[in-house]
C-alpha cells in the first residue's frame, strides 16, 4: 500500500486500536429517507463522535462543515431507486469530485448473485483501478440481493470475492458463524448495523462482530434512529475500541441518554 493510500486509511481505521467507528447516512441514495433523516443538520453534534462519515456527496456539500474535519467515505455509486432493482448501479462520480472533495476512501455496493452482478463487480474495479491511482482505498459494501440469505456462506463468499478484486476493506453484515467470514477475508472489515433493534441488541451484535475478528462498525440506522443518537455512538465506541462487554456499554448509553438534547433524537418512520 502506497503512503496516500496508508495515510488515507489511516484516518478512518485508528492506529491505535486498529478499529473504526463509520456512521452510515448514504440511505437515501437509493430512496430510503428513514424518519427525520432529511433534516440532516441536525446531525452535525452526532457527527462529531464518529471516526469517518459514509454518504453521498449532495448530502456532504449541503450538510457538513468542511471545518468539521471528519474522514469521509464517499458512495459514488447509484443507479436504481428501491422502486426498481437495486443492483442495476453505476459509477456516478468523477474523480475530480473525488478529489475535490478531500475523500479519505470511496465505496460502491456489490450485489453477488444479484441480477447486475457482474456490473456492480466491475463498479468495485474501476473504484479500485482510480484508488491506486490517487491513493485512495476502497470500502466494497456486500449488499444483499433479495434472494439472498445473510449466513457466513455468502457473506465470506462476497468479502473474499471483494477482497480478491482489490478492496481495501469490505462492509458486510454481522450473522452466526461471523469468524468464518474472517477467516477467509485478507483485507479488514467491518459490519452494518441492518434495521433498527433494541439498544442493546445492537451492542451485543457489535461486540460479536468485534470479538470474531471485525475492525469495526459502519453503522447507520442503529444509532440514528435510536432514542439517543449520540449516547448510543459513544456506547458503540467504547464496546469497538476498548472492547467494552455489551452489559457495561448498555449501562453507560443509559447514563448518557439522560444528559442528551433531543434535538437530534430521530424517529423510525
Ligand atoms: C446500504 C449501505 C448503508 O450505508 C448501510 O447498510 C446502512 O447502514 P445500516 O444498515 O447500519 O443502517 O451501505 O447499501
Amino acid at each position: 500500500m502506497d503512503w496516500g493510500m496508508k495515510n488515507r486509511l489511516s484516518r478512518i481505521i485508528q492506529p491505535d486500536t486498529g478499529r473504526c467507528v463509520m456512521l452510515a447516512v448514504d440511505h437515501g441514495y437509493f430512496g430510503n429517507v428513514p424518519g427525520q433523516l432529511k433534516s440532516f443538520k441536525k446531525l452535525e453534534p452526532l457527527f462529531r463522535h464518529a471516526d469517518a462519515l459514509m454518504l453521498t456527496r449532495g448530502m456532504l456539500r449541503d450538510c457538513v462543515s468542511p471545518e468539521l474535519n471528519k474522514p469521509v467515505v464517499l458512495r459514488v455509486s447509484a443507479g436504481a431507486s428501491m422502486l426498481k432493482e437495486l443492483s442495476n448501479e453505476a459509477v456516478n462520480v468523477t474523480i475530480d469530485d473525488m478529489l475535490r472533495l478531500n475523500v479519505s476512501a470511496i465505496t460502491c455496493s456489490i450485489f453477488v448473485g444479484g441480477e447486475y452482478e457482474k456490473d456492480s463487480l466491475m463498479n468495485l474495479s474501476k473504484l479500485v483501478n482510480l484508488g491506486h491511482m490517487y491513493g485512495i482505498p476502497t470500502l466494497a459494501v456486500t449488499a444483499v440481493g433479495r434472494d439472498m440469505v445473510r449466513d457466513a456462506r455468502y457473506l465470506g463468499m462476497a468479502s473474499r470475492m471483494a477482497a480478491e478484486m482489490g478492496a481495501t476493506f469490505v462492509k458486510t453484515y454481522y450473522c452466526d458463524d461471523f469468524e468464518k467470514i474472517v477467516e477467509i477475508c485478507p483485507v479488514p472489515i467491518v459490519i452494518a448495523g441492518g434495521k433498527k433493534i433494541p439498544e442493546k441488541e445492537a451492542l451485543i451484535m457489535a461486540s460479536n462482530a468485534i470479538q470474531k475478528g471485525a475492525s469495526g462498525v459502519d453503522m447507520g440506522r442503529n444509532i440514528f434512529q435510536s432514542e439517543a443518537p449520540i449516547a448510543m455512538i459513544q456506547a458503540v465506541r467504547e464496546v469497538v475500541h476498548k472492547n467494552t462487554t455489551p452489559d457495561e456499554a448498555y449501562e453507560l448509553f443509559n447514563k448518557l441518554k439522560g444528559e442528551e438534547e433531543e434535538v437530534i433524537s430521530i424517529s423510525n418512520k
